[in-house]
């Protein structure tokens, strides 16, 4: 269950020996108090080094952190991410303790939408299924037939237009629903005005400099960004699915168009691989450091409670979403 004891091999490149010898003693903290209270931590990609070398316990894409969440027998999660992904922890299991190390680590995406919202929709388009992005509240997704990720929002929607449905809803990511339309055809998708404050941020002309300098890249770009920048790039996937490539491939240079520290954490197991800055920083995901994580660990503090009848609701289409995706 803990993380190793030492992983500063894997961490080198973005802290000095004197940096790590200062972060180490919390690092050995944390993993002790993980082991005294059966917790584990499960943490996304978009973590800093430290967090996924030194404490993590599952590191993954959204996807993976629910499928993991379900599977644990640990009683405390600390979800090492923002407050969808430990809210999602809790609905999968509601009797276990879910921990936020910042309360205030949200998502512009899960702010864009409320449940009420999605009645309407529902009331306007009877019949059209709603596909909810896993980045919305507990409240969104239990007025939801079926949640997705970015990793298999294709197969989930191509599943519903194989079970005979001609239009679909996609929210609230305008731009994930837009570049799934891109690649599905035979269904209509219509979505919502949400967007990414990080990835919306990309523009063509981020990649176009780097194809323009003459050098070989492979650009791989995360679906929350604007089709006119998944234009420019030669794969689409979801966090995890980038760096399955990457690990596969061995491309020689490469632009992950996506969260910062996602190439941070990958570089120490891919030292064949030059990775070209082009990224932006998640202001949310920032907030979840090493002193926080210990903080809710010693105190209990930032447990996630769900309104049991909104869990019950939710759930099903978390779980219909890890169904369809198995
Ligand atoms: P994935 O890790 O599922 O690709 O999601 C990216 C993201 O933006 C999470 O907030
Ligand atoms: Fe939300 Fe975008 Fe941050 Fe992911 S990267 S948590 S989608 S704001």
């Amino acid at each position: 269950m803990s993380a190793q004891p030492d992983p500063y091999s894997k961490v080198a490149q973005h802290y000095p020996q004197v940096q790590w010898d200062a972060l180490k003693p919390m690092v050995e903290e944390i993993n002790a108090l993980k082991a005294e209270k059966n917790a584990v931590i499960l943490a996304h990609n978009y973590m800093t080094p430290d967090i996924f070398h030194g404490v993590a316990d599952i590191v993954g894409d959204s996807l993976k952190l629910a499928q993991e969440a379900a599977k644990t027998d640990a009683d405390i999660i600390v979800q090492a991410g923002v407050h969808f992904m430990a809210e999602t922890s809790k609905i999968l299991c509601m009797e276990k303790t879910i921990l936020l190390p910042d309360m205030k680590a949200g998502c512009s995406l899960a702010e864009s939408i409320t449940g009420a919202d999605v009645r309407l929709l529902k009331e306007k388009y009877p019949g059209v299924p709603v596909v909810t992005y896993v980045n919305t509240s507990a409240e969104v997704k239990a007025e939801t037939d079926i949640c997705c990720t970015s990793g298999n929002v294709v197969k989930i929607i191509e599943r519903l237009r194989d079970e005979g449905h001609k239009q679909v809803f996609c929210i609230p990511d305008k731009y994930l629903a837009q570049n799934t339309q891109n690649q599905v055809e035979g269904i209509e998708i219509l979505t919502w005005e949400g967007a990414c404050e990080v990835h919306e941020k990309f523009t063509p002309e981020d990649i176009k400099r780097f194809r323009n300098s003459g050098e070989d890249v492979v650009v791989l770009a995360h679906p929350e960004c604007p089709p006119e920048v998944m234009a420019e790039a030669d794969l689409s996937g979801s966090t995890a699915q980038m760096i399955s490539y990457v690990q596969e491939k061995q491309p020689k240079r490469v632009i992950l168009i996506t969260e910062c520290s996602m190439g941070d954490n990958i570089t120490a197991a891919n030292p064949n691989v030059e990775f070209v800055r082009s990224c932006q920083l998640c202001p949310h995901m920032k907030r979840i450091t090493l002193p926080k994580i210990l903080d809710c660990l010693k105190n209990m503090s930032g447990e996630i409670l769900v309104d049991p009848d909104v869990a019950v609701k939710a759930k099903h289409s978390v779980d219909r979403m890890l169904e369809y995706s198995a």
